[in-house]
Order: structure tokens, then sequence, then C-alpha cells
């Protein structure tokens, strides 16, 4: 196996190759970096099969869109993931053939909810759920304590205890550690309870990253910021947030809401589906098309996505445009689909 940290910055990019047919993964590029990137897999005359980010990240841009359009390589993320342009959508235990080499996929949610590992032999790629004596932050982008404790303390410490540990951030000039090392010597949870662990972490107080708006929302997207103005936290946090189940009764209710799908058109007859009687108007041309729908300005209006995250951006666009009854349809088409509600096609 052909193993490589490309970035040798604070921010991890790792290259996965197969030596024997050049087949090529790269985990958590970075848009920054793509002219460097290329250079390596020619270089090494590497083919690059697959581009993988281990989560929505909020502090770069991915490279994945871009590198994918320039090489053909398939973009690999977790189902949950909320961006469109998804090649293969992984579950945990999915196994990911590069070459010759068969990389396991593990899902360990808590920093975000789309946030997966990557098993590849002796070694882990444990994105921003483990870091080296430390662990991924968990308080924006619908991060969870809880569920990064289970993730780490289930999933990757039953791991061997030599597993090698690669994480997708080191700020303290690591490279690597062990399983049984952290589960040992991590400060933020070796020996702690889950309890004492969502303690520790609602106690960090670490400011935002940089241009959290610009980075997130347009990974998020595949947007760029020339195509919308997004909005800004403190509004995407002002947005109701609807259950599947409440979103089936208003439906079945006598005042049935307006439902607008903001993913692109392919994703709105794709695998998921679409509501019955939603209308599709991808996120990037929402506020043009709203000025069709000056009736509903008092009325209620239901926006829908994959995930949840990029109809989030568009009820926040809409209350800006003055529809003041706006929810979001949670956990998107995902979570409908997953609740056993119906759904349909255009033939
Ligand atoms: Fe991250």
């Amino acid at each position: 196996m052909i193993f490589h940290e490309l970035n040798n910055s604070i921010c991890k990019t790792y290259l996965i190759a197969c030596e024997a047919t050049g087949h090529a993964l790269l985990v958590d590029p970075v848009a920054t970096r793509i002219d460097r990137y290329l250079a390596v897999l020619a270089y090494h005359h590497l083919k690059l099969d697959y581009l993988l980010d281990t989560h929505t990240h909020a502090d770069h841009r991915s490279a994945c869109g871009e590198l994918s359009s320039l090489t053909g390589a398939k973009v690999v993320r977790h189902l949950s993931a909320p961006q469109p342009n998804v090649d293969i959508h992984v579950q945990d235990g999915d196994l990911l053939e590069v070459g010759n080499l068969s990389l396991k996929i593990l899902y360990t949610p808590g920093h975000t909810p789309d946030s997966v590992s990557v098993l590849a032999g002796d070694r882990v790629l444990s994105g921003d759920c483990l870091l080296i004596g430390g662990t991924g932050r968990t308080d924006f982008a619908s991060g969870d304590a809880g569920q990064q404790y289970e993730s780490i303390t289930r999933t990757l410490f039953s791991l061997p205890d030599d597993t090698l540990v690669f994480p997708g951030h080191d700020y303290r000039g690591n490279k690597r550690s062990t399983i049984g090392h952290e589960k040992r010597h991590n400060p933020r949870i070796a020996n702690k309870t889950r309890e004492e662990y969502i303690e520790i972490m609602a106690a960090l107080g670490l400011p935002l990253p940089e241009q959290i708006q610009e980075v997130l929302q347009v990974n998020a997207t595949d947007l760029e910021d020339s195509e919308i103005t997004y909005p800004s936290i403190a509004e995407l946090n002002k947005v109701f947030q609807m259950s599947p189940e409440m979103v089936r009764d208003q439906i079945s209710g006598n005042a049935p809401p307006l439902i607008i799908d903001v993913r692109q058109a392919d994703e709105f007859n794709g695998e998921l589906g679409h509501l019955a009687g939603s209308v599709s108007i991808p996120l990037n041309r929402l506020a043009a098309k709203m000025t069709e729908y000056e009736a509903y300005k008092d009325r209620k209006i239901i926006t829908v996505c994959r995930a949840g995250v990029r109809s989030t951006t568009a009820a926040a666009i809409l209350n800006a445009l003055h529809f003041t009854d706006v929810h979001n349809l949670k956990g998107g088409m995902i979570e409908w689909v997953r609740s056993g509600y119906p759904v349909q096609w255009i033939e």
C-alpha cells in the first residue's frame, strides 16, 4: 500500500494507493492544493478512482467536486452527507475496493452527522472524530458529543490496540498515534464516562472557524457564493424545524402547505424520490423564482432537501425574503424515507 499525507499542515489529506495496480484514493482533499495532488498522482503514475471526504468540512473548501470533474474519479460520501454530486453513498461496514486494497468504512458520527472513518489495513483514518490527544469539536454543524463518545469508545476503540491512527487534523505537529495509546492517554476521553465527556465538550468554548459560513454552506450545497447569498449562522438557527411526522400531518390537514424541494433536478427524481405535490426549485434559483409565489407570503411553506441542511439554508433565505411561516423538513428526504412515508417519482 502506498500511503502519504500530502498537505504537511494542520489539515490532513491522505493518499492511499495500491502499489500493484496503481489505483488510488484521496481522503479529505483541500481545494487550494489541487495542483499538488495532480502532480503527486502523475509522478507516481497513479489512477485516481475515488475521492472521499470524511465529513462536511467547516474549515476548508473540499476539492472533491473539482478533482472529480478533472479526473473522472468518483466522489464517495456517507449516506447522510447533505450535498449533491455524490457518486457513491456508503454506510457503516461498506468496503471500498481500490485496486487490490479493500478499505472499510466505519460510521463515526458526532463531529457531524455524516462523519466516517476509513480502515485501511493496519491503520485507521479517523477524520475529525478521534484526534491525537484530542477529539473533533461537536458544537456546530449538528455535532453531538454523546454520539461521538459512542463512535470513539465503541467503534474506534474496538480496533486492535496497535492500529495506527491518522486524524483529519493535528495542531501540535503529531503525525500518527495508535488506538491503544489514545485509549489510555487521550485526555478528553480516556477513562471518561459518557456524561463526563459530554461535559468536557460543552465546556470547550472554542471560537468558530474563520469563514465558517462561506466554507460550510458551500461544501454542503456545492454552490459558489456568487450563485447564492448564504444566510448567517444566526439566521440558520432561527429556522423552524419540523419532524417528518409533523410534515405528514400538515400535508394531510385542511390547509396543505407549499412544499419546496430545493435539491437539484436530478436528485428530485433520483433514488430518494420526492414528496407528492412538492415543487422543484433548486437552491440557486430559489430567490429569483419566489417572485412567482407572492401569494404564499403568509402561508405555510415547507422546505425539503436530501439531509435537511440545504433546505435550512433555503428556509433562512425565504425568511429574509419576508415569507413568514417557513418550516424545514428536519433530516430531509433521508429521514422521510426512513420514517416509512410515501415518495413519488415523475415518469
Ligand atoms: Fe471537521
